[in-house]
């Protein structure tokens, strides 16, 4: 184990087993509709990979940059998008893929900025609730794991771009980012 990582939070094969079933139970909710899976970068891409092969219908698949909101606009939960979508989604289905839900700014964002682009439905799947965190409601279709206050690592959640690539989810040791002057 890195010495950076405090413990194992979700293990590998709890997340497949987990997101085996996600996909199993959207591919029944959405058999037979054109359904667009947006997954939002980067935390989230190894999520949206494994997700999608677990999903035994016809998919497509998009991506959208977002930047985190700064700290003066934390309150109002704007977020400002860095790349946008290359499909059009009037009269689609949208399914939102992130890797973790905090305060909710920006999927609360997210949600309401596609639904004005004419979907059919905009919904929303997550692997990771850090549900003690949230500033705003949200309301979260499918969902991985409720996880604790702790700052997490691993399956695409990065700290400082770093440690994406873990296999599993782990927390970081608190000395790692509250240390100074780095
Ligand atoms: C993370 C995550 C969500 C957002 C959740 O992204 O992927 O997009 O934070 O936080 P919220 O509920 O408080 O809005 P991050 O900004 O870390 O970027 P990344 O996905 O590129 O790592």
């Amino acid at each position: 184990m890195h010495q950076d990582l405090e413990r194992k939070l979700v293990s590998a094969s709890d997340i497949q087993a987990r997101v085996a079933e996600m996909g199993r139970e959207i591919a029944r909710d959405y058999a037979g509709k054109d359904l667009l899976l947006v997954g939002i970068l980067k935390g989230s891409t190894i999520f949206m990979a494994d997700l999608a092969r677990q999903i035994d219908i016809p998919v497509a698949m998009d991506y959208m940059a977002v930047s985190s909101y700064g700290l003066s606009t934390t309150s109002s939960g704007v977020v400002r998008i860095l790349k946008d979508l290359e499909e059009s989604i009037g009269g689609r289905h949208v399914l939102i893929v992130e890797d973790i839900v905090d305060t909710g700014l920006t999927l609360n964002y997210l949600v309401e900025s596609l639904r004005t682009r004419g979907p059919v439905t905009v919904k929303v799947c997550v692997l990771l609730d850090k549900f003690e965190r949230r500033k705003v409601d949200v309301e979260v279709d499918y969902l991985g794991f409720l996880i604790p206050d702790e700052f997490a690592v691993g399956y695409g959640l990065d700290y400082r771009e770093r440690y994406r690539n873990l296999a599993d989810i782990w927390v970081l040791k608190p000395e790692v980012y509250t240390k100074q002057g780095e």
